[in-house]
């Protein structure tokens, strides 16, 4: 039997009294219940190394690399989050991972090897509540408009790192697969709609972007080594504070392919 203890009101919940390594059927429908209700899911204690991260993250789906990353030394398909300073902190902003590809990945997990004392919170903004939120007009003119995603570091170039050429155009408003629930699928990747030039964009692009964050959707964690954290890329954004100087900070990520956002 798992415990579930939410972690904010609109986002986020603490799951225990659950190995992930060895979960049979019935608490790994649980554990998706809890995911598909609350986007964002933490195991404390977990402590997996980069092998059972990745066989917990198949259970979901299809590891997917991305074109950026380089896998750790003997995976397939787990990257390292380290320390780069603040310049090369490159997830310092409100952003859904990868979205300049076509199919964006659904799921992202991260497990903790060794993060500071204090400080390298991650915070998570649930995109149902902004869409959920919105006037009836508003959403009225985000139907049908798409936005066109780029890698962020082709304009903010960030030393040894070099920029993905991919770019993708995704509904403003998208559909949850599983959940068929509407969200907001803005990210700080997305440049200008669809059709329409940076300038013309720009005011109403700002505005959806400046809802990202807002307080009453947000749950920030606080990392402790061990921890296993998972998120829904299709229905939240999120985004690394690099307040800790250069203190040590890593951890593994696998991410889990997508479909084509609808
Ligand atoms: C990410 O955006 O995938 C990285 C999150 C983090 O470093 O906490």
């Amino acid at each position: 039997m798992i415990v579930e203890k939410e972690l904010a009101p609109a986002i986020g919940s603490q799951v225990t009294g659950v190995d992930v390594r060895d979960m049979g059927p019935d608490v790994f429908r649980e554990v998706a219940d809890v995911f598909h209700r609350r986007a964002v899911v933490v195991f404390p204690g977990q402590n997996l190394d980069a092998e059972a991260l990745l066989a917990f993250a198949r259970r979901w789906g299809e590891p997917w690399m991305g074109p950026l990353l380089e896998p750790v030394p003997g995976t397939s398909a787990v990257a390292t989050i380290v320390n780069r300073g603040k310049e090369g902190t490159v997830t310092e902003y409100w952003h859904s991972d990868s979205t300049f590809v076509s199919q964006p990945p659904a799921i992202t997990l991260l497990s903790a090897v060794d993060v500071p004392e204090v400080g390298g919170d991650t915070m998570w903004c649930n995109q149902y509540a902004l869409y959920e939120r919105l006037s009836d007009g508003m959403k009225q003119l985000l139907a049908g408009l798409r936005a066109v995603h780029y890698d962020r570091q082709r304009f903010n170039v960030v030393q040894g790192r070099k920029p993905s050429m991919d770019s993708a155009a995704h509904p403003v408003v998208r559909t949850h697969p599983v959940t068929g629930r509407k969200s907001l699928y803005i990210s700080g990747q997305a440049e200008h709609f669809e059709g329409m030039t940076r300038e013309e964009s720009r005011p109403l692009l700002n505005y959806l972007l400046g809802l990202l964050g807002l307080p009453d959707f947000v749950y920030r964690h606080r990392w402790r080594n061990g921890d296993l954290l998972m998120w829904d890329n299709r229905c939240t954004t999120h985004y690394a504070i690099h307040d800790y100087g250069a203190y040590p900070r890593s951890l593994h990520r696998v991410t889990v392919t997508g479909d084509v956002p609808q």
